[in-house]
């Protein structure tokens, strides 16, 4: 039997459940569109925004930067991710300001909310609780409030898909129901494919973890949405499987990166390239992709190509980050690691919080 097929061995390992999380993601993504029905946007409607901008960090951070993936290339506006203490000079009282924080209590987003309400900017709170919740109140402002008691980064579908309903609501994403329709249903046919219960000769989210093994992962993706997911990847990769793993995107990694494989080959040789390639790429990241894993095959242990497919851009950015979610919990597993905790990320915020 194949490790990643032992199931009460794989349970063990996976004390608080992070396997289950990833295996109800279809779920979540349908709770989250229903929670959406009720939340009240009037106070963020109706306005000419100069600009959108999400805050965040580390998973609620991923938020903007697929959220801007998306829909970037048909706004009329500047949509902005910060990840920081400081909110741009730029952004004044004619910005919508979109902070996403699971817990609530991430430091630098509260910073970066404290000066945009100086400023007046208009302000959509997505959280689950703590100290943004209690902002959101004391300012009556508009708060989406999705389900608590995850890890944040397991709850990327209750962050994200209202963040993009309501652009899509105030008139700012342009997202069609059939599209969305269409990613979940997409969602839910590979959730079904990738689930513990199916062996690994059949399931590519096993098959990728196995191929890994004791590699360190290095993620490749193409400016758009594949470069989020891609950065996607290696998070989940550094999160649940607590691996290195680094990432870039193409084209700009041409222009430098592709040179740096040139030594250290034999460190490199315990590195597996995976390359993320949408069905639809033009030619020219086409010929850039093909001619590169060309360069650079024998500088890595292996080359894997991950092929995207979907109806959408929306189905498939959804679909490639959740291959890559999966298989990082599978990682974790066949190396008998918890994916859960994130006990450093834990003992730097609680240093951090000694100075308050
Ligand atoms: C932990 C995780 C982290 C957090 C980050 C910010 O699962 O994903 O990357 O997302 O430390 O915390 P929140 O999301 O609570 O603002």
């Amino acid at each position: 039997m194949k490790e990643l097929d032992n199931l009460n061995k794989i349970k063990k390992i996976d004390n608080d459940g992070m396997l289950e999380v990833e295996e109800n993601f279809y779920k979540q993504l349908v709770e989250a569109k229903k929670n959406f029905d009720s939340v009240d946007l009037v106070k963020v409607s109706g306005k000419n925004y100069k600009g959108i901008v999400f805050l965040g960090m580390g998973g609620s951070g991923f938020v903007g930067d697929i959220v801007k993936s998306l829909i970037k290339d048909s706004s009329t506006i500047p949509i902005e991710v910060v990840k920081g203490y400081s909110l741009p000079g730029y952004i004044d009282k004619d910005w919508l300001v979109i902070p996403v924080s699971y817990s609530g209590n991430t430091e630098e987003t509260i910073s970066c909310i404290n000066q945009a309400i100086k400023r007046g900017a208009t302000i959509l709170y997505i959280t689950s609780g703590g100290k943004l919740e209690q902002m959101a109140i004391d300012s009556d402002a508009c708060i989406i409030k999705v389900k608590g008691g995850y890890q944040p980064r397991g709850a990327i579908g209750f962050l994200f898909l209202p963040a993009l309903l309501a652009l899509k609501d105030i008139g700012i994403a342009e997202i069609s129901d059939k599209e969305i329709n269409g990613a979940l249903s997409h969602i839910k046919e590979l959730a079904e494919k990738f689930h513990r219960n199916v062996e690994t000769g059949k399931n590519f989210a096993k098959q990728l973890a196995c191929l890994i093994g004791g590699n360190l992962p290095v993620v490749y993706g193409t400016s758009g949405y594949l470069s989020a997911v891609a950065y996607r990847w290696k998070c989940e990769f550094n999160e649940n499987s607590k691996t290195p793993c680094f990432w870039a995107e193409f084209p700009e990694l041409n222009h430098n990166e592709t040179v740096g494989w040139q030594r250290l080959i034999s460190t490199t040789k315990e590195f597996i390239l995976i390359v993320l390639r949408d069905e639809d790429e033009n030619m020219r990241i086409k010929t850039r992709i093909n001619t590169t894993i060309k360069l650079v095959k024998d500088n890595f242990s292996e080359i894997v190509e991950i092929p995207v497919e979907g109806s959408s851009k929306l189905s498939k950015a959804l679909s490639a980050m959740y291959i890559g979610d999966i298989a990082s919990v599978y990682l974790a597993l066949l190396h008998g690691v918890n994916p859960t905790p994130v006990k450093k990320i834990e003992k730097l915020k609680a240093e951090l919080a000694k100075l308050d």
